[in-house]
């Protein structure tokens, strides 16, 4: 074997730099940089000889659909996009403490349950066996056919899972604690997560189990997120929720057997996470409406409608700069529709601190919520209420123009059985007339129109 050369590792992006420096080039970070063992000598270039003659294929041809696994849990397998499929890697990545183990071993009981003989497997690197009883316990699932192990050998682990008849579902609980014995770095540095990572996937690739590796998503440069692996896996889902609420998102932001941009719902409770089929009636549930500064936004998450409050406080602010607090949605975009509302419709809001919350813990990442921001801020600072029963969505432009968003159909479906009777929507332009709808629909062409509605700026 070649000597092994050295390089050096952001250990906050992966980029690998030739020499130590204090800080990455590639993503700013300051002092994540640590010097890595190379275990393999790189090719040496195609001088060596010939290849062999690879065959190519036509693009039509013969694909046999993924063979997929249901879980039961429903919120799980839509997410995923219908199941698992056999032989494929996923991962789960969120905040320390948010429920990503909870929510691994309700999958793997509930799938245990289908899996028969083959059975799951659940491979904790952080809890002790007992520790791992106990939470199972907790949730029920104490009978649940699954097998436990408390281990961090990549070696030991895929011998394991190697031997015999390969298990149904491995769960790798958290990635960043296993190590692979013939690298140098310690578990957790880019060069271990990659290495374990990619020695487990080929293994499930290999005997067609479903992996599902959890991974710390991580404040400080110094532990490897998830981010390092997502383009080695097929999945990519993050579980998110704010830690002070109960609820849960499970979003899938890479699928290769599915669509991206799914989220499913869950609600943390005592006896574990518990799924919400229903989510915009859970996160309208402490509505109080007559309120200034709410107003529901019919929103799309993936392939699925929800309604979430967006709620917006300005109050006179003390000289000096004004505070912009913003939780569950992007501030770039709130500074830009404030922008606009100052400069294209003549609201005064320079003297006032902005305070803009979406309900319930959820972030909203889709520009239609742009003018249900806008009508929550123009209520606020108006003191008037959003009219009752009425849902807004669509996405404003630098002029103050609200632009059309898509799946409107679908929006306005999920507010009509949501009990809601009118809409403020962008111009249908030459789209269609009349989406199907049983609302009274207004369309809004420019955001001074919204101001409008509210009184006018004039009122006071
Ligand atoms: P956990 O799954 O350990 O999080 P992670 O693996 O992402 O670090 O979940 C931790 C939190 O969940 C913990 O603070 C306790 C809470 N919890 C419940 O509220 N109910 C339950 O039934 C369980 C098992 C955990
Ligand atoms: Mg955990």
């Amino acid at each position: 074997m070649a000597k092994a050369a050295a390089r050096y590792v952001c250990q906050s992006c992966g980029a690998s730099h030739p020499r130590w420096s204090g800080r990455c080039d590639a993503c700013g970070e300051w002092n994540t940089i640590v010097e890595e063992a190379v275990a393999e000598s790189a090719p040496k270039g195609l001088s060596a000889g010939r290849g062999r003659k690879i065959d190519l294929q036509p693009m039509e041809g013969e694909s046999a659909p993924a063979e997929r696994r249901h879980s039961g849990i429903a919120e799980f397998d839509r997410v995923v996009g219908g199941g698992l499929v056999k032989g494929s890697a996923l991962l789960i990545g969120g905040d320390p403490g948010i429920g990503k183990s909870t929510l691994v071993l309700q999958v793997a009981a509930a799938l245990g349950r289908f899996a028969g003989a083959a059975g799951t497997i659940y491979i904790s690197g952080e809890e002790a066996i007992e520790q791992v009883r106990l939470r199972a316990r907790r949730l029920g699932l104490s009978q649940a056919p699954v097998l436990l192990a408390a281990a961090t050998s990549v070696r030991d682990i895929a011998s394991t899972l190697d031997a015999g008849q390969p298990p149904e579902l491995a769960i790798i609980d958290s990635i960043q604690t296993m190590y692979l014995d013939n690298l140098d770095s310690a578990p957790g540095t880019v060069a271990q997560v990659r290495a374990s990572a990619a020695e487990l996937i080929r293994l499930a690739k290999r005997r067609g189990f479903s992996l599902l590796l959890v991974g710390h998503v991580t404040k400080e440069g110094m532990i490897a997120g998830p981010r390092v692996l997502e383009h080695m896996v097929d999945t990519v889902l993050y579980f998110e929720g704010e830690r002070g609420h109960q609820f849960r998102i499970l979003r899938a932001v890479k699928n290769r057997f599915g669509p991206a941009n799914e989220i499913g719902v869950f609600e943390m409770t005592d006896a574990g996470l518990m799924e919400v089929p229903n989510p915009s009636a859970l996160f309208l549930a402490e509505r109080h409406s007559e309120v200034s500064g709410a107003t529901v936004f019919a929103g799309m998450e993936g392939s699925r409608p929800l309604l979430v409050e967006i709620q917006a406080l300005l109050s006179p602010s003390p000289p000096g700069t004004p505070r912009r607090a913003v939780v569950g949605w992007d501030s770039s975009r709130l500074a830009m529709i404030l922008a606009v509302l100052e400069t294209r419709c003549g609201l005064a809001l320079g003297g006032y601190d902005v305070y803009l919350n979406v309900a319930g813990g959820l972030r909203v990442g889709e520009p239609a919520a742009d003018l249900a921001v806008a009508a929550a801020l123009i209520s606020s600072r108006l003191a008037r209420p959003t009219p009752a029963g009425t849902v807004v969505f669509g996405e404003i432009g630098l002029g103050g123009e609200v632009r059309p968003v898509g799946q409107i159909d679908q929006r306005l479906k999920e507010a009509e059985k949501l009990g809601f009777t009118d809409a403020l929507i962008p111009p249908l332009g030459g789209r269609r007339k009349n989406p199907a709808s049983g609302l009274r629909l207004a369309s809004i062409a420019h955001l001074s129109e919204l101001v409008e509605r509210f009184g006018g700026k004039e009122s006071h």
